[in-house]
């Protein structure tokens, strides 16, 4: 029994799950500036560090500009697979044992990159991580919510033959003005092909887009979802379902989701008994991995090792693993709660 175990050192060493990950939102600039090198693209930025420079946001959209600029430089398998590499190698030295992870093709095939280019990439990368770092994962296929519904049905159809390989779909990109109820008909299709439904939803849309990706997109986790504390019912009807979300909490700072880390809604949310749980999003933008969204809210909101524990047993609960699995989850972070108390 470790009493005197410093928060820091409990966040870093617990058995972590991460469930809101997009994998172009882990394209360091100093990988970025190696593969555009490799493939003769050129970046509007000169340097690594006139990059970083650029990461500064108002909005989502301030973000979204650049996340989809620097995605213009992945064209290879080899690419892909050394951009999902090294975020595995990333998480392995946080403890962190499984992850889900969405990935953009949109983004992509409209760059003439095939579908099949990017996938083949990525799960290279998953199967080595599971083989190598005994770190299992999920992946969560995206579809663009300012593309029209004819695309996202395209990627559908483009997925079907890796369908093996792929747990899911989720919904992301520029929210207001994008509600879940434009993309109904293909979530329709994609629940009736097998695939289980995520979508974000109130990071900057209102409680009405939480609403809808409940009652039309049939979620099982809701995305962000800060603005559902506008609804007391829609809230109500969140604790009754048991409905995961997913939250980032450095995200939701650089992107004035919120003003303060200090005013973050997190604490509120477990009060209200929401399963809540802390996820990167989007790492290299955002200034952090796991351990560092654990504890900049921890340190914000002065959280405890009791909430810490709650948040990484909802993570648990709230991924796509088998029950089996998830039992394996649970006895490791008991364990070590038990040793760390
Ligand atoms: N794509 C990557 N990160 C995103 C976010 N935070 N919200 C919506 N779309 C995204
Ligand atoms: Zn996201």
């Amino acid at each position: 029994m470790n009493n005197n175990i410093l928060i820091e050192d409990f966040i870093n060493g617990i058995p972590k799950v991460e469930l809101h990950l997009h994998i172009e939102g882990t394209f360091e600039p100093e990988l970025m500036f190696q593969i555009a090198k490799r493939n003769n693209v050129s970046i509007k930025f000169n340097s690594v560090r006139e990059l970083k420079d650029a990461y500064s946001f108002n909005n989502l959209q301030d973000f979204l500009n650049i996340y989809y600029e620097g995605a213009n430089v992945l064209l290879t398998q080899q690419d892909f697979y050394d951009l999902t590499n090294a975020y595995l190698e990333k998480i392995h030295s946080q403890n962190v044992h499984h992850c889900e992870i969405f990935f953009d093709p949109q983004t992509h095939t409209k760059r003439g990159v095939n579908f099949e280019t990017i996938i083949s990439g990525i799960h290279e990368a998953l199967v080595q991580a599971k083989e190598e770092k005994g770190i299992s994962s999920n992946l969560i296929m995206c579809f663009l919510r300012d593309m029209d519904i004819e695309s996202a049905f395209n990627t559908l159809e483009e997925a079907i033959p890796f369908k093996n390989w792929i747990k899911g779909v989720g919904l992301d990109s520029a929210e207001v003005g994008n509600p879940p109820s434009k993309f109904k008909d293909v979530f329709d299709r994609a629940r009736a092909a097998g695939f289980i439904t995520v979508a974000h939803a109130g990071e900057e849309g209102p409680a009405e887009y939480v609403r809808q990706a409940l009652d039309l997109l049939k979620v099982s986790r809701i995305d962000h979802g800060n603005k559902s504390l506008d609804d007391d019912k829609l809230v109500d009807d969140l604790v009754r379902l048991k409905m995961p979300l997913t939250i980032c909490p450095l995200s939701n700072h650089k992107l004035r989701v919120v003003a303060d880390l200090k005013n973050h809604p997190l604490k509120k949310m477990m009060d209200r008994g929401l399963a809540v749980t802390i996820n990167s999003d989007d790492p290299a933008y955002f200034g952090g991995y796991m351990n560092e969204n654990y504890n900049a809210i921890a340190n914000a909101l002065d959280l405890s090792k009791e909430d810490i524990y709650t948040i990484t047993k909802n993570s648990i609960n709230a991924s796509f693993i088998s029950d089996s699995d998830k039992l394996i989850m649970h006895q490791k972070v008991d364990n070590y709660m038990e040793h760390n108390k």
